[in-house]
């Protein structure tokens, strides 16, 4: 990622790509805080901040992946969230300020109910599951989250798209006073991101509101984020505040930012490069020294439930 205008790129900060992420990946292999990173994996209820509610009646998934989960350090220090900063510290360092209640979700486009909704209007009908996902970032490292959330499609089906919605669409609060990243232009604000409506009705696409049993910290998309394991980690929009239904395919932030390296599909596809790095392989965030990168699997390992959504799509094409 790291796209950014010329105008907002300090020239103390160029590095190329490989050598940035080869840079912080041995930052990171090596354990240095500064990196933004505490490595190790089990560090877990003991290193959740007080503040964080604890979520009521969360039930375990049987759609959760059995490897072991990433720590709640690693899943809350090792963030991409452009509003708080580039660097993967960003938005742990910079989001304290950041308020995620009270907060509405407004509905619209190709619905019969419409509306603008409170979070807890959002969220009453629907029982919370422990979803343990594999994350691929499509910066080729890779986490494995116990997210708490609900199936996207419960919520969908809830406001009756009409025969017109194709696609569902997805925006992030706009917040400069808040989100420091917002106040200069490296991305086109507010974030979106978008699903086709098969895609957003799969069973294994979920909205996210926890992680290890507690509400979202700020840094990872608190209150609402969505999360689809088979996709590049860029696709799971956080903070929304809006998700309209269209007949059309909707712009997208990465792929309006930079169309030749990120498509709308998203699909992880380790035969697919980045026009600047391989997909082939992905290093485990929190993996010992050293140890080698691991491969990445076609839909990150989740082929056998999604596969048939593309049948007869050309993946090389739509990537
Ligand atoms: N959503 C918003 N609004 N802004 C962002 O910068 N980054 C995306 C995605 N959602 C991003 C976002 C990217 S590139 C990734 S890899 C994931 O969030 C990271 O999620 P995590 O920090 O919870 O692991």
């Amino acid at each position: 990622m790291l796209t950014r205008r010329p105008d907002a790129i300090r020239p103390s900060e160029i590095t190329p790509e490989s050598v940035f992420h080869g840079r912080r990946h041995l930052l990171a292999a090596a354990g240095f805080a500064g990196a933004g990173l505490l490595l190790g994996r089990g560090g877990r209820a003991e290193d959740i901040p007080k503040d964080l509610r604890r979520l009521a009646g969360v039930r375990k998934s049987p759609l959760s992946s059995t490897e072991a989960a990433n720590s709640f350090e690693d899943i809350s220090h090792y963030n991409n969230f452009y509003e708080f900063g580039l660097d993967k510290s960003d938005p742990a360092d910079y989001s304290a300020g950041f308020r995620p209640r009270p907060w509405t979700v407004t509905i619209d486009g190709e619905a019969a109910v419409k509306g603008r909704f409170t979070l807890e209007d959002i969220l009453k009908p629907h029982p919370l599951e422990e979803r343990i996902y594999r994350f691929r970032c499509v910066e080729a490292w890779s986490m494995v989250i116990p997210w708490v959330g609900f199936p996207l499609g419960d919520l969908i089906r809830r406001f009756r798209p009409t025969s017109q919605a194709k696609y569902v669409a997805f925006e992030t609060v706009l917040r400069p006073a808040e989100m420091p990243g917002q106040r200069s232009p490296v991305l086109d604000w507010p974030y979106v991101e978008g699903l086709s409506m098969a895609e957003a009705m799969h069973p294994l696409t979920i909205l996210a509101v926890g992680v290890y049993g507690v509400e979202l910290p700020n840094q990872n998309g608190a209150p609402l984020r969505l999360v689809v394991p088979w996709k590049y980690g860029f696709k799971g929009i956080k903070s929304i505040v809006r998700i309209s239904f269209t007949a059309r395919q909707p712009r997208t932030t990465w792929s309006t930012s930079a169309p030749d390296e990120y498509g709308f599909l998203a699909n992880v596809n380790p035969k697919v490069d980045h026009p600047r790095w391989s997909q082939a392989t992905e290093r485990r965030i929190g993996s010992p020294l050293f140890s080698p990168k691991q491969p990445t699997l076609p839909f990150n390992g989740y082929a056998a439930q999604v596969a048939s959504l593309y049948t007869g799509v050309d993946l090389v094409r739509n990537f």
